[in-house]
């Protein structure tokens, strides 16, 4: 297992070219499979999560070729033949669930592993299950197995209301109602802008779905849908979390390109708030870093609030404010295994149910720290980078999941961090 050695403390000054979403592509990926002809995703980033998700595809018989040179996946259904996602791959990358709404949408039919449960509570798949139901398909559950299927060629659908709102379910509902429901309304559908990309792009392939981007979606049914060459989003939580990072040294003014800020919501004026000059052009979004960081307190909310992805990073930079603050997080209740790490680097902070309480400003000193999550473990490294002298963080395969050549691209902005063996 790889381990980071971060020496700080550094600013992060220069630049960095921000990758394609990882929450983005998978849900492309998924669609991909429904073509009857191959499909182009351009911006796919080379993430663990992406591996893992191509072979979940390969398994089925989809031929999924990965160009990582151009960061290009070619994906070819025509020899799919095998409609089931194991659990010995399903276990390794929640996201794999959306299988289930993938081959049902192809195939009529589909034997996907249920995800299981992960690092910060139970993440529930029934809203996806009680929705296909909605929609008319038959759904068993038989040694943590879901057996989907589809009673005919096609079902009259219906309507469906998430409660709560769920990016996961929204997703697997489209996939599996574009071929195969005459009529299906999500209601209380996910408005981000993983969903919007996904309905543009089954859309170009020839679906029929309104209300992307709104809290009510409408699909029907279409006979067919053909492959194409298409691009993913860059990934605004990449974005967000590079963002924060430099606003947490005095001396950092760092330049993002590649972003597409229209999918940040209102996180720029949240960090704006803490006093960080945040200048966007285009697609390029420049932070200079404030002399002190005011607090700001921010609550998690579907989009276009604030980011759960982001809450771990925002708590680490507002150990810096100067005062109190808190972070809230009303998506998952439980998303703080980064507390107690964070503590061990000098942090003053405490949880009191879904609310983390924060006083700055704390001077942070190396040592090692260990997280359990993809975002925690980021805002350990963001933590290592202003903390005084050398911090190890430990099991960095939780980076590898969601951050492209993320020690590459920080050292290039003058941060110093090695990776080593943990032995
Ligand atoms: N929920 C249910 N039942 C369900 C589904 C969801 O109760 O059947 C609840 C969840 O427990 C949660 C809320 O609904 O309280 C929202 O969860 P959602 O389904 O939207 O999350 P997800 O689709 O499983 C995606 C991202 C997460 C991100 C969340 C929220 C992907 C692959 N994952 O998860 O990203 O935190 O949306 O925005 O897109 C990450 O990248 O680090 C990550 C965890």
């Amino acid at each position: 297992m790889d381990k980071f050695t971060i020496d700080g403390p550094t600013p992060l000054r220069g630049s960095i070219a921000v990758s394609g979403s990882k929450n983005a592509a998978l849900p492309l990926m998924a669609a991909a499979i429904l073509g009857d002809s191959p499909t182009t995703i351009r911006l796919v980033p080379k993430l663990k999560d992406i591996y893992t998700f191509n072979n979940v595809i390969r398994v089925t018989g989809t031929s999924v070729q990965f160009d990582e040179e151009n960061n290009t996946l070619k994906i070819d259904s025509q020899n799919l033949g095998f409609a089931e996602a194991p659990y010995e791959l399903v276990r390794k990358m929640r996201a794999s669930f959306y299988m289930l709404g993938a081959l049902m949408g192809k195939t009529g039919e589909a034997k996907v592993s249920l995800p299981g449960g992960c690092a910060w509570g139970p993440r529930p798949v029934d809203l996806h299950l009680k929705g296909l139901e909605a929609m008319g398909a038959d759904i068993k559950l038989e040694k943590g197995y879901v057996m989907g299927s589809f009673p005919g060629d096609s079902v009259p659908g219906g309507e469906y209301e998430l409660s709560p709102s769920s990016v996961g379910a929204t997703v697997n509902l489209i996939l599996a109602a574009v071929r195969r429901a005459e009529v299906f309304t999500i209601k209380n559908a996910a408005r981000e802008p993983d969903v919007v990309l996904l309905c543009d792009t089954l859309s170009k392939m020839g679906a029929n779905i309104e209300g992307a981007g709104t809290d009510t979606i409408t699909i029907r049914r279409v006979d067919s849908l053909k492959g194409i060459d298409t691009s993913n989003d860059p990934d605004r939580i990449e974005t967000g979390t590079y963002m924060i990072a430099a606003a947490m040294h005095p001396e950092s003014s760092l330049t993002l390109t590649g972003c597409k800020p229209e999918d940040l919501g209102a996180f720029p004026d949240d960090l704006r708030n803490t006093g960080a000059k945040v200048t966007i052009e285009g697609d390029t979004i420049h932070v200079e870093a404030p002399e002190t960081i005011k607090p700001v307190s921010v609550e998690t909310q579907i989009y276009p609030g604030f980011p759960t992805d982001l809450q771990a990073q925002w708590a680490t930079l507002m150990t810096q404010a100067d005062g109190r603050s808190t972070v809230t997080d009303n998506i998952y209740f439980d998303r703080f295994s980064y507390v107690p790490e964070l503590k061990r680097l000098g942090a003053d902070l405490s949880v009191k149910g879904n609310r983390v309480t924060i006083d700055g400003s704390s001077a942070l000193s190396g040592t090692s720290v260990m997280s359990t999550d993809l975002r925690a473990s980021v805002s350990l490294v963001m933590a290592g980078m202003i903390a005084e002298g050398t911090t190890d963080v430990l099991r960095v395969y939780h980076l590898d999941r969601g951050y492209e050549d993320l020690e590459d691209k920080l050292n290039n902005a003058g941060s110093v961090i090695v990776r080593h063996d943990e032995d």
